[in-house]
């Protein structure tokens, strides 16, 4: 049985996987307008997958007889500033993810809470992963530069890279 404590934390976590599926939306979305195809489909799938973790949290807590809360989104911006700005931010998005995982692994164990700890490992893992991903992206386009030539390039190594990590999760049994 989780606590209401849990409780609460595990829903304040689904309404911040669900902004983060929504900030990645609305970054494909402008990628899109841009003709950016490749930074739009590396958006749409971690929106998708950003909706995943999402739904895991959601049914964890209907499986351990809680009440799990389809949360509200706050309205992400529609507009960015640039590509760089677009994954540093980004980063820096999923490093307060990490953050606020590493505390959710802290109270289940303040709680003994073995379940939830358990439950969370998958979490820990799949953030030192995203962290990872967009550190690659980053340096990939400090290597390439940013500038308007730049761009088709760097789409085009966004565009291998989401390949890459399609191939990478279908090797893994689709997460
Ligand atoms: Fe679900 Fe990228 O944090």
């Amino acid at each position: 049985m989780l606590s209401e404590k849990m409780i609460n934390a595990l829903n304040e976590q689904i309404a911040f996987e669900g902004y983060a599926s929504f900030l990645y939306l609305a970054q494909a979305g402008w990628f899109e307008n841009k003709s950016m195809v490749g930074c739009a489909s590396f958006m749409y799938r971690q929106s998708a997958e950003e909706h995943m973790h999402m739904m895991k949290i959601f049914r964890y807590l209907l499986e351990m007889d809680a009440v799990a809360i389809s949360p509200a989104i706050k309205q992400p911006p529609a507009e960015f500033k640039d590509v760089r700005t677009i994954f540093s931010e980004t980063l820096a998005h999923e490093k307060r993810v990490t953050a606020s995982i590493n505390d959710l692994v802290a109270l289940a164990i303040k709680e003994s809470d073995h379940a939830t700890y358990a439950f969370l490992q998958w979490y820990v893992t799949e953030q030192r992963e995203e962290e990872s991903l967009m550190r690659t992206i980053l340096d990939k386009i400090n290597l390439i530069g940013d500038g308007a030539q730049s761009l088709y390039f760097i789409d085009k190594e966004i565009e291998a890279l989401n390949q890459a990590t399609v191939a990478a999760e279908k090797a893994e049994g689709g997460e």
